[in-house]
């Protein structure tokens, strides 16, 4: 972007004085004097001092929500060459964009992406105990008792006991149960190993919801950017 528009947007003068400053040989470009109004800055590499004082770029973070399909891995690239999220939203690709959390490769649903490291680790954190709600489909009927022993905790395959979570059975059909889950852990491939405790297996398993944002209506595979009062959401939380 061009110097005198990096000044203003870093919000140091309205553009027509960061112009002003240029010509006026105040400003330096990774330690040289510029005085040209075309010099281009690279808001990723340079550094921009005015008066001698660093000028740091605003930076205007995104804020997505993706509807994970499954068949796509949660990191920003694979050294195995399986798909990732990032294919998902490949207009992006120039940013510093990545997931928040993890949903597992055969999981689909609600993922968070951002520019936003901070947002994002606090959303991640465990001392937030963010409620997230999940949707599995699980072989044979699922009881009473079992559902009980899951909102009461079970101790997965590596000893650790999982906390007191909300366990709703929605209903039984063609042999797979339906059932929805909310926890506010975040442990590896918790819902899956959940019921692996149980010796019920997961065939499906879809996030709902991460708080109060929901996918709801977003096809499978897209995306679209957070609206302005669930970015509030987020920051209050
Ligand atoms: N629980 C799982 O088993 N998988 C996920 O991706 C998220 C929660």
């Amino acid at each position: 972007m061009r110097i005198n528009k990096y000044l203003a947007e870093s919000g140091v003068a309205s553009r027509r004085s960061s112009e002003q400053f240029v010509l006026a040989g105040r400003v330096k470009l990774n330690g040289k004097t510029v005085t040209a109004l075309s010099t281009e800055v690279n808001v990723e590499n340079d550094t921009v001092l005015l008066d001698g004082k660093k000028v740091k770029p605003m930076t205007k973070h995104i804020y997505l929500m993706l509807n994970k399909p499954k068949g796509y891995i949660t990191t920003t690239s694979d050294e195995k060459g399986r798909k990732t999220v990032m294919d998902l939203v490949t207009e992006y690709q120039r940013e510093r964009l990545f997931p928040v959390g993890r949903l597992d490769y055969e999981t689909e649903g609600l993922l968070l992406l951002t520019t936003d490291g901070e947002l994002a680790n606090r959303i991640a954190h465990p001392r937030h105990e963010i409620p997230k709600t999940y949707v599995a489909r699980v072989e044979g009927e699922l009881t009473r008792q079992e559902v009980e022993t899951l909102s009461r905790g079970v101790t997965l395959d590596d000893g650790t006991v999982t906390k007191r979570c909300k366990v709703c059975l929605l209903g039984v059909e063609n042999k797979l149960s339906r059932i929805e889950v909310v926890i506010t852990e975040g442990k590896n491939r918790q819902v899956r190993r959940m019921f692996a405790a149980l010796n019920r297996h997961v065939v499906f398993l879809k996030r709902m919801a991460i708080g109060e944002l929901k996918v709801g209506g977003l096809t499978r595979g897209t995306h679209r950017p957070l609206k302005a009062f669930e970015i509030e959401y987020l920051k209050k939380l």
